[in-house]
């Protein structure tokens, strides 16, 4: 009868492919450039200087193509995707675009499970990737149906919501954090005094907030949060299952419940953001610098003017350091569209009116 020592299972046959893997998503790495890191014009009497990383500019449009990368690579290097293995994701679109591109790039199929609202210009993107798209009501439901198809093809759920502050090397290997610190070193005031970001896995947030701790920098972290999200009264109140169960309308951040890759023990301060107000400065920020960006990034516009006014009044020099998260490309039929924003009940009027007093006497 045969032992156990007999029965030797081979399971080399796909390290050659693994090998080929990884070494084209290093090498798409090696082919692309380091993202901007912009000069928001703001007068310069006021000593304080604002910075917009421009994540819209990697290859997939948005921040989402650093952590698509970091989860392939440790997906790949885990042994939980091979040759024939369908990657299944949980997305609002962002991620689901990223994850296309490699997914494509490696030659496996890919699965995004997104909510019927994600917009038709994210929708278009992830299937010129060759990616499928499956719609579910309402986002909560995302994750059980990513699970679900995931087991029924015998494919592997990548779950952005667990693995991003995971995947993501907090200590450098360019992450966010390192690429802005470096980009700083030359200017007025290289170390900021405050980074804002918004949240949707929580993983830019948890690596930005370990990278400044793990280089002892005096830089705190501010997180903004759009409405209905639960992260906020989840990081003011210490619950984490809080949960709202309500969906937002600023894609790519807040969550109807606190995510696994949230990780609230880094972030300094929370800044609650209306959507309207969230609206009313992607556009601003349009109008005053043509740059164009997602709702997302007016959220953090939103938290920096916030931040920059308390600095003046407190007499206080510095830098202060954003994101421009994605492209407004994606938001033409939504964000930029008069009709939308009435359908949503949004008045952008007091929110415009009160950027433009900042930005003529930097108060806010
Ligand atoms: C447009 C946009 N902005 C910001 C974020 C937030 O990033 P994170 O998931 O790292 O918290 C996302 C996440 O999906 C996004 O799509």
């Amino acid at each position: 009868m045969a032992t156990v020592a007999d029965v030797v299972v081979e399971s080399g046959s796909d390290r050659d492919w693994v090998d080929e893997a990884v070494r084209r998503v290093e090498a798409d790495a090696n082919r692309s450039a380091d993202t901007h890191l912009h000069v928001l014009p703001v007068p310069a009497d006021w000593g304080v200087d604002v910075y917009l990383k421009d994540e819209s500019v990697h290859p997939t449009g948005s921040l989402k193509h650093r952590l698509a990368r970091s989860l392939f690579l440790h997906a790949l290097v885990s042994g939980q995707i091979g040759p024939h293995t369908t990657v299944v994701e949980a997305s609002s679109g962002s991620t689901a675009v990223s994850e296309a591109y490699f997914a494509q790039l490696i030659g496996v199929p890919f699965v995004a499970v997104l909510p019927r609202t994600t917009s038709p210009e994210k929708i278009a993107l992830i299937e010129r990737y060759g990616g499928r798209c499956h719609a579910v009501e309402h986002g909560a439901e995302m994750y059980a149906r990513a699970e679900e198809l995931a087991a029924e093809c015998g494919g592997h759920y990548i779950d952005q919501f667990t693995y991003a502050e995971r995947a993501t090397d907090w200590r450098g290997n360019n992450n966010i954090a390192e690429s802005v610190v470096a980009q700083l070193a030359r200017e007025r005031h290289p170390v900021p005094e405050w980074i804002v970001v918004g949240a949707g896995t929580g993983g830019t947030s948890a690596t930005i907030g370990r990278y400044l701790r793990y280089r002892r920098m005096p830089t705190r972290l501010a997180v903004v949060d759009p409405e209905n999200s639960a992260f906020l009264p989840g990081w003011a109140s210490g619950a984490p299952d809080y949960a709202t169960g309500l969906p937002g309308r600023i894609e790519g951040i807040g969550r109807p419940r606190m995510e696994p890759s949230f990780v609230p023990g880094v972030i300094d301060l929370m800044l609650p953001v209306p959507d309207a107000a969230s609206i009313a400065a992607v556009r601003h920020l349009h109008d005053r610098t043509g740059r164009f960006a997602g709702g997302s990034t007016g959220t953090n516009l939103w938290g920096v003017y916030t931040l920059v006014a308390r600095m003046i009044a407190e007499g206080r020099q510095g830098s202060v350091v954003t994101l421009i998260c994605d492209g407004g490309e994606r938001y033409r039929h939504s964000y930029y569209a008069d009709d939308w924003v009435a359908a949503q009940g949004m008045d952008l009027a007091p929110h415009t009116a009160r950027i433009e007093r900042f930005w003529a006497t930097g108060e806010f």
